[in-house]
């Protein structure tokens, strides 16, 4: 049988949405039976290749970050097919955190993913109970991957 994979994207500008990252994939990796990838760059052709995604993001000016805006539109324009797949969402945020919303929405309504909700939102850097909800938000996608 082929390992599940799940791929887990970021984009962090002052690293606090990379700490999330950082132990989302922590948290991951503690399941048995799957495989993790941490990346901080992906082309719309990869995304296909694993069977959950989970995308990071802080939000700036009310929107989510510009790489991953494009990521979506230009999979999107190639039809790339996501159907089915695990999404999920997370990101640092100051007091409105749209991004992750706005990303489970894409993922959701345009690529009718299988979607996490909701997105999970920590405010500025995440301290050590923070981490801890991040690392379980990880273990809880990886372990919904091994069961289904
Ligand atoms: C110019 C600027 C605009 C921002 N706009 C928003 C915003 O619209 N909503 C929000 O919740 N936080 C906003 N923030 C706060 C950031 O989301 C917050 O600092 C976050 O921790 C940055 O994450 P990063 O370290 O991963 O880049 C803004 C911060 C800056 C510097």
């Amino acid at each position: 049988m082929l390992v599940p994979k799940i791929l887990v994207l970021y984009y962090s500008r002052t690293g606090n949405t990379e700490k999330i990252a950082e132990a989302v994939a922590q948290g991951a990796k503690t399941v048995k039976g799957v495989e993790v990838e941490l990346a901080y760059q992906a082309t719309p052709e990869m995304l296909p290749n694993f069977d959950a995604v989970v995308v990071g993001m802080p939000t700036y000016h009310h929107d989510m970050t510009l790489d991953v805006k494009r990521l979506f539109e230009e999979a999107a324009v190639k039809n790339i097919n996501l159907k089915g797949k695990i999404g999920a969402a997370f990101g640092s945020y100051g007091w409105s955190g749209e991004a992750p919303k706005l990303v489970l929405e894409i993922m959701k309504n345009r690529f009718e993913m299988n979607v996490v909700e909701p997105p999970l939102l920590i405010k500025y850097t995440p301290d050590q109970t923070a981490l801890e909800k991040c690392r379980d938000f990880g273990k809880k996608i990886a372990e919904k991957l091994v069961q289904s």
